[in-house]
């Protein structure tokens, strides 16, 4: 398999390679104390070596679940919100066709509990109401309350449907091994369970049995996806991981020449949630002591027809880094028109990726010429082993990233703010002082 690669060229009109360069001795410093854990959030690196050490006989246990519930299932509703959900909604819709939802499938794979939707849950329940259906409900904490609720309502909705000991044999549980309301409710109802481990944070949970089990229950291979990241794993343990070393570097050199948002850019329409995922590793990881670069997301060429005007001519504090992938799935030509009345017969012939990789490539000068710096990383296409790798390449990075921006990248303190006045509006026992404060300021 090739490697992904890293072509910084478009960003030279701001940072130049010399400039880049320069950040060398930090970038080696901040390898240095990621592999030695020798620095701050050095209690959750577990995912460094993570794929390394997932063993065969585990992901054989996984597949085995999966098939279990893929018998006795048309639809699974896997639970949970964050990292908790990202993961594995970005390798799935990445890996599944386009129109697969308005297909006859073997189990379909639908997630909740990533928001407090009362329309949304009460549809999902309408839709369950005839469905064979099954539960996985993740939660690392085991007691985030938008799963909390999602699970409550869709375990009794399942009760109620299939009687109480199948829906036990339908659920499980995917949470720490000790802690957390989830870990007593699975202990006390008997269901199936898989261990997050204490050393891997919740965006960086894909390749944990967060993310893999909905994978393999979707019907994608996950030992392709592990063996993909396990490389890149390999590789940056022995220090040859260049290519999430200069996106660290150019992004931060970016970052300190005043270019304080990030917009990755897919020309994929499959990569829509890949973005998402992006968006919260390196969102969670650094926004943090009033610093880090804000990550944004488009999916073009649709978006060039909506933020394109912006990006082109708006506040130069922007920078992209595009996706690109090389060689798509399928084959289909624009076909000839004897009349050409759409003037279109010029590209008569030609493949719609061409035209798409012409509308990116046109895309990515107009964007340099408008003082837009533009980085690509490169895959050779969108399979289960080029995402794996994709998602260590960005994981790798953003470590490396956050303590040359001098952060903890491993922490997340300013998620609690909005759950603390939440619990306090909806009087939470134990919130009582807080109800009183937060009722004085509306
Ligand atoms: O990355 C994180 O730690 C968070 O985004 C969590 O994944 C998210 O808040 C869900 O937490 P939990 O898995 O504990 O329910």
């Amino acid at each position: 398999m090739e490697n992904i690669k890293v072509v910084t060229k478009g960003v030279c009109g701001t940072v130049s390679r010399d400039a880049i360069e320069a950040l060398a001795p930090e970038g080696n410093a901040a390898l240095e104390t990621l592999l030695s854990g020798s620095g701050a959030g050095n209690d959750f690196l577990g995912w460094v070596r993570l794929p390394l050490e997932i063993t065969d006989e585990h992901l054989n246990d996984i597949n085995e679940t999966a098939a279990r519930l893929r018998e006795c299932c048309d639809t699974v509703v896997a639970i949970g919100i964050g990292g908790s959900y990202l993961g594995a909604k970005a390798v799935i819709e990445a890996l599944s066709g386009s129109f697969s939802a308005y297909e006859p499938t073997k189990t379909r794979v639908l997630f909740a509990g990533q928001n407090i939707g009362e329309d949304y849950l009460a549809e999902l329940q309408a839709y369950l109401k005839d469905k064979q259906f099954g539960i996985i409900v993740i939660s690392k904490s085991g007691t985030t309350t938008e799963p909390a609720i999602a699970f409550r309502i869709l375990k009794e909705q399942l009760e109620a449907q299939v009687g109480h000991d199948e829906a036990v044999r339908r659920i499980v549980a995917v949470t720490d091994e000790k802690r957390g309301a989830l870990r007593t409710l699975a202990t006390a109802e008997g269901y199936k369970t898989y261990i997050i481990p204490d050393n891997v944070g919740g965006r960086f949970s894909v390749l944990t049995p967060v993310g893999l089990l909905p994978i393999a229950v979707a019907g994608f291979d996950i030992k392709a996806l592990v063996a993909g990241a396990a490389k890149l794993a390999k590789e940056t343990l022995e220090g040859r991981n260049a290519a999430s070393m200069e996106y660290a570097l150019t992004r931060n050199a970016l970052y300190r020449a005043g270019k304080k948002i990030e917009i990755l850019v897919n020309y994929s329409p499959k990569l829509h949630f890949f973005s998402e995922w992006w968006k919260q590793l390196y969102g969670e990881s650094e926004g943090k002591d009033n610093k880090g670069i804000f990550p944004a997301s488009v999916d073009n060429t649709t978006d060039l027809h909506s933020m394109g005007q912006w990006i082109q001519e708006g506040e130069r504090i922007i920078f992209e880094t595009v996706i690109s992938v090389e060689k798509v799935a399928h084959e289909l030509r624009i076909p000839a028109d004897a009349d050409n009345l759409d003037g279109l017969n010029y590209i008569a012939g030609k493949r719609v990726d061409e035209v798409n990789k012409m509308a990116e490539l046109g895309t990515r000068i107009a964007h340099i010429d408008g003082g837009v710096p533009n980085m690509q990383v490169i895959i050779p296409s969108i399979n289960p082993e080029t995402l794996g790798e994709l998602i260590y390449f960005f994981e790798a990075a953003v470590g490396l990233s956050g303590y040359l921006l001098g952060v903890n990248p491993f922490n997340q303190p300013g998620v609690e703010a909005y759950k603390r006045n939440m619990f306090a509006l909806l009087e939470k026992p134990g919130y009582e002082k807080e109800t009183e404060a937060i009722r004085a300021k509306l």
